[in-house]
């Protein structure tokens, strides 16, 4: 069975969130697709210096105009969307990602757990754990970017059943797209890294995101991978079902291999 799925590589424009939106969802309706993919903050841009700062964009999710726009462009063109938001809850803040159906329905949130420098000035950790979303045609967990420089996040949405993990980001170390290939073999799934482009520079700091927006294949393939400075649409046709199968040898299965008991520190 083929899924269309891809990456929505963008350049938002720090607190200004209805262009960032517009512009993302024009460069996204250039390509057809079953699952799209949108960076970390696409919608806000990512240098917040205090929690007033974030209060002036952050959104509800789903009740928030980011997320009914989205619902509206899913529902329009057919598409599944996860897309990073920052998300307000009352007093809090969260770095956050909402999942939307190819109905334009609303599944689910993610709440970011693992929160890179700054970001744990301003935001929550997140508290609605590993989530891995049916959305019809393809199983999709959700992960935000410096999650991964934890393998945990990635195998436990493996284990949960996802094919597909989907991970919103905003780059700014150059080592995850390598990284997210050993997570792809680690579990035999496909990932999806959408990154921004562009530098953000305030109160004396300067951030440059890395790009190079990238799918990776069960086997360890980069099934194509974006350019470091261009805001760019990348689809391919996938198999979910090869990510069901977890054989690495005629004698190794990834999951019935496990020797849990022996990984116990894990938990503590
Ligand atoms: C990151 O987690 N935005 C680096």
């Amino acid at each position: 069975m083929d899924v269309k799925v891809g990456f929505v590589q963008t350049s938002p424009m720090l607190g200004e969130v209805e262009k960032n939106v517009e512009s993302a969802l024009l460069l996204a309706s250039s390509k057809e697709a079953d699952l799209l993919v949108f960076p970390e903050l696409f919608n806000t841009g990512y240098l917040f210096l205090s929690k007033d700062d974030l209060a002036k964009v952050a959104e509800p999710i789903p009740n928030g105009p980011t997320t009914e726009r989205l619902m509206k462009f899913a529902s329009e063109h057919s598409v599944s969307v996860v897309a990073g938001i920052a998300e307000r809850d009352g007093r809090a803040f969260y770095n956050s990602a909402v999942i939307i159906s190819s109905d334009g329905d609303y599944v689910g949130k993610y709440r970011k757990l693992h929160l890179f420098s700054t970001e744990k000035l301003v935001f929550e950790p997140g508290n609605l754990g590993l989530q891995v979303f049916d959305l019809g045609k393809i199983r999709v967990g959700v992960m935000i970017c410096f999650d991964w420089i934890f393998p945990e996040v990635a195998r436990v949405l493996s284990l949960k059943g996802a094919h597909l993990i989907a991970h919103p980001a905003n780059l700014v170390l150059p080592y995850a797209q390598t990284a997210m290939l050993a997570r792809s073999i680690e579990n035999r799934v496909f990932t999806i890294t959408a990154n921004r482009i562009g530098c953000e520079e305030r109160g004396g700091k300067k951030l440059c995101f890395t790009g190079k927006s990238q799918i990776t294949s069960p086997d360890m393939k980069v099934l194509t991978r974006a350019s470091e400075d261009l805001m760019e649409v990348g689809v391919v046709s996938i198999d979910p079902r090869e990510a069901e199968n977890k054989n690495i040898t005629e004698l190794n299965n990834l999951w019935e291999d496990r020797r849990p008991k022996e990984y116990y520190i894990l938990t503590r």
